[in-house]
C-alpha cells in the first residue's frame, strides 16, 4: 500500500514534532504494509515555509533511519500546497510537486473551495500540472453537495479522501461524504493525512473498510494502483469502472443497516 498524504517530516508545519516521532510512526506503516508514502508537508505562504534543503535533508535522516531499523519503506518527496495567486510559480520553482510526476497535491480553505479554487486550479492546469484535491470530503460545500466534486473531476481534478474521514475521525458528516464519494467512484487516492499524534491505524482500518463495504478492487486501486500511478507518473483514469450493480445495492443496504444500528 502507498500513503499518499502524510506530515511525517518533523519540525517543518504542524506534523510530526521530532526525529524519533517520525521513525516510530514510519516503522508501524512499514510493520502494517506501507511499501511507499509520499511526505506532504504543508507548503502555506506565510505559514509554513522553509527550504527546499531543510526538507529533503530530513527526509534523507529519516530514509536513512528506517533502513538502519531493518523497514523497506521508501520515501517520497510531496508537498501540501495551499492554494494562493503565485501557486503556478511557487510550484515551479521550488519544485512542490509529488515525486517526480506533474501531480500537485493542493488544498484551500475549507470553507472556502468555490472563491477562488477555479480560478487557481485552471491556471495549474494550463501550466501542464496535475492538481489533486486534498481531502475533498472535508469542505463545507462538498459536504453540503457531494456531487459537486463530479465537476471538479470532469475538470481534470483529481479527488484524495482522508483514511480518517471513512473510519469517523472528523465526525459523521465527514464520514457520510468520504463514503459517497467512494461509494460513487469519486474519489482516486486514500491517504492517511497523518500528522504523528496518535497510532498510524486508521488508514488499515479504511482500507478494510473499503473491502468490506464495497469490494476489493476498489481498495486496490484507492491504495495500490493509483498511487503507483502517481510514482511513476502515468495517467490515472478521471473515471474508473470501481464497482458492479448487485454490489453497489448490497453495500447501500448494508450502509442503511449501519446508519440505523451504528
Ligand atoms: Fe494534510
Amino acid at each position: 500500500m502507498i500513503d499518499t498524504h502524510c506530515h511525517i517530516i518533523y519540525g517543518i508545519d504542524d506534523g510530526s514534532r521530532d526525529f524519533d516521532s517520525s521513525i516510530k510512526q514510519l516503522l508501524a506503516m512499514d510493520a502494517g504494509g506501507i511499501t511507499h508514502a509520499f511526505l506532504t508537508s504543508h507548503y502555506f505562504k506565510g505559514h509554513y515555509e522553509y527550504s527546499r534543503e531543510d526538507y529533503l535533508q530530513k527526509l534523507e535522516a529519516l530514509q536513512q533511519g528506517v533502513r538502519e531499523r531493518g523497514a523497506k519503506i521508501e520515501l517520497i518527496p510531496g508537498f501540501e500546497v495551499f492554494l494562493s495567486p503565485s501557486v503556478s510559480e511557487d510550484i515551479q520553482k521550488k519544485n512542490l510537486t509529488m515525486g517526480d510526476s506533474k501531480y500537485v497535491l493542493v488544498e484551500t480553505e475549507l470553507n472556502g473551495l468555490y472563491d477562488d479554487f477555479d480560478h487557481h486550479v485552471f491556471g495549474l492546469l494550463r501550466a501542464g500540472y496535475k492538481p489533486i484535491l486534498a481531502h475533498a470530503e472535508r469542505y463545507v460545500s462538498v459536504m453540503r453537495k457531494p456531487s459537486s466534486v463530479r465537476s471538479l473531476i470532469e475538470r481534470n481534478v483529481y479527488i484524495q479522501i482522508n483514511a480518517g474521514s471513512l473510519t469517523g475521525l472528523y465526525g459523521e458528516k465527514v464520514r457520510q461524504t468520504a463514503w459517497i464519494l467512494v461509494d460513487n467512484g469519486w474519489a482516486h487516492l486514500l491517504g492517511s493525512d497523518d500528522h504523528v499524534r496518535g497510532t498510524y491505524k486508521n488508514y488499515f482500518e479504511a482500507v478494510n473498510l473499503i473491502k468490506e463495504r464495497i469490494d476489493e478492487h476498489t481498495a486496490r486501486l484507492l491504495s495500490r494502483e493509483h498511487p503507483q500511478m502517481l510514482i511513476e507518473g502515468k495517467n490515472i483514469p478521471y473515471k474508473y469502472v470501481h464497482v458492479e450493480r448487485h454490489h453497489h445495492d448490497h453495500s447501500r443496504r448494508r450502509s442503511i443497516w449501519r446508519r440505523i444500528f451504528g
